[in-house]
Formats: structure tokens, C-alpha cells, sequence
């Protein structure tokens, strides 16, 4: 077990993909709601946190839909007036993935082929060489990935040198005033939009035991430093809404 998780390790991976598989089409429109349109701020700030200077290549890990690509390239279109930056996202699910292609499909950025989509896993991405982008990234994706481990030891050895580690995912709120409010939004509001969204709360709710799943931030950005990373100056993470989110970023040493 993992941090709390109930679901076995071994069989972790699979679970999940099954849940992804069924969610797939309705998963933007449910994170939306289920966060009030605090997601896209999220992944906004998540992106330019990053600073992403013009032309780099991003791989977008357990990318999904595909919203931390959009972000990146919009972010690159306006903020650098940059069109030869490009991003891979890569995810274990199909489901997904054939979501992200479509939403993706008509876009300048399909057309200027600064987009590729490939199913893989964030614990063995053999189809990447080393040292081979300068921008990983991973949004709500390590909570779902059992060997965490393996997922930074993998994203130390596909970036360059100088490359940026940067992983967005749902930490601990210990405020204690919003801490009440966390644990309302789980318990409550969230079951609530799944049922209405994605016609279950089953799936929701092992969802969210996979969040539960994830180390506190304190200890994820030692593992990150572990792995090799160099941390940013201070904790070497930024809470969002007192720690619902957190954003990690790590530089590989040149
Ligand atoms: C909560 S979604 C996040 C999607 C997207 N990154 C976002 O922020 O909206 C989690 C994603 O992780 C993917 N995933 C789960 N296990 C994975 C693995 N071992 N390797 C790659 N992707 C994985 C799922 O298929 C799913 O698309």
C-alpha cells in the first residue's frame, strides 16, 4: 500500500487506467466544476512559474486532454511571441489521449506539427532518448503512478542538462480554516458534481483516495532532490490555495 492508498501497488496502474478509461470524455468538463474554474488558473500560474524561455521542447507527462500543452503554447504564442516551441504529451491511457488529439485536431499548433501525442508510461518511457527536452512536466499525474520513484529517475534521465522538472499536484492544506473547507469540498461538493458530471461517485471516490495518496509536499520535494534535481531557493515548492495545489520544479545539474 502507498501512503494510505487501499489499492495494491501491484495492481494500482491498472485500476486507474480503468477508471481513466471510463471518465475520459467527460474529465475536463468535471475538473471544471469540481474546482469551480480554479483549474485553469492553476495550470496557468503552474506555466508561468516555469518561465519557459522561447523554442524549448516540453514532454507533458501523464498529459491527459492535453490542458498543460495548451497553456505551454498559449503561454509561448503570447508571452515570447514564440512559434517553434513544441510539447509531447505522453500518457499511459488511450481514452485520453484520443480526447487530447481531438480537441487538439484543427489548432494552428496541430497544423505547425508543434504537437505529438504517444501512450506510454511515466515509470518507463523507452521510447524517449536521454537528455532529450528541456521541460518536463507532470500535472495530476504522480498521485496516480505507483513507483514514484521510477517516474523521477525516468524525467531526470529524458531531460538535458539544465532542464527543468516541473510537477503539479494536490498537497496538504493545514490552515486550519481552509483545511475545514478541504475536507467539505471532498466530502461534499465534489461527490456531488461526479454523480452529476460522470454519473457515479465510485470512480470520484477512488480518485480522490489516490490524491490522499500523495506524499506531503514537504516530503515529495526531498524526493525530488533525492532523484537529483537541484530545488529552487526556499522550500523548493509553491502552495496554491493554501496547499490544495502545489507546483515542484527542479533543474537537472548541468
Ligand atoms: C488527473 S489526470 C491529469 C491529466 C492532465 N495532466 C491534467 O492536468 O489535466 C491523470 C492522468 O494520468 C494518467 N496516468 C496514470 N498513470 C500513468 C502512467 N503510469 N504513465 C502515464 N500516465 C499515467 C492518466 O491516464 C490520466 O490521464
Amino acid at each position: 500500500m502507498l501512503y494510505g492508498d487501499t489499492i495494491p501497488i501491484d495492481s494500482k496502474e491498472e485500476v486507474m487506467d480503468r477508471i481513466y478509461c471510463k471518465i475520459a470524455d467527460r474529465y475536463d468538463i468535471n475538473l471544471e466544476m469540481m474546482t469551480i474554474g480554479m483549474n485553469q488558473y492553476w495550470k496557468r500560474k503552474f506555466v508561468r512559474l516555469m518561465s519557459p524561455s522561447a523554442g524549448l521542447k516540453m514532454v507533458d507527462m501523464a498529459g491527459g486532454t492535453g490542458q498543460i500543452a495548451r497553456n505551454y503554447l498559449a503561454y509561448q504564442d503570447t508571452v515570447n511571441n514564440d512559434t517553434s516551441s513544441s510539447v509531447h504529451v505522453v500518457d499511459l491511457n488511450e481514452q485520453m489521449l484520443r480526447v487530447g488529439k481531438h480537441r487538439f485536431a484543427s489548432t494552428q499548433w496541430a497544423k505547425d506539427g508543434r504537437i505529438s501525442f504517444a501512450q506510454g508510461s511515466a515509470e518507463n518511457l523507452v521510447d524517449i532518448a536521454d537528455n532529450s527536452f528541456d521541460i518536463y512536466s507532470i500535472s495530476a499525474g504522480m498521485h496516480n503512478i505507483p513507483h514514484m520513484e521510477l517516474v523521477l529517475s525516468e524525467a531526470y534521465r529524458v531531460l538535458k542538462p539544465g532542464g527543468l522538472f516541473a510537477c503539479l499536484d494536490y498537497g496538504r492544506v493545514e490552515t486550519p480554516i481552509f483545511k475545514q473547507i478541504n475536507r467539505w469540498h471532498v466530502k461534499v461538493f465534489a461527490p456531488a458534481v461526479a454523480r452529476l458530471v460522470i454519473g457515479t461517485r465510485s470512480h470520484h471516490e477512488r480518485l480522490v483516495r489516490s490524491t490522499m495518496s500523495f506524499p506531503h509536499q514537504r516530503d515529495f520535494a526531498k524526493a525530488i532532490s533525492h532523484a537529483g534535481f537541484i530545488l529552487p531557493p526556499g522550500k523548493g515548492y509553491e502552495l496554491m490555495q493554501c496547499g490544495y495545489m502545489v507546483a515542484f520544479y527542479g533543474t537537472k545539474p548541468e
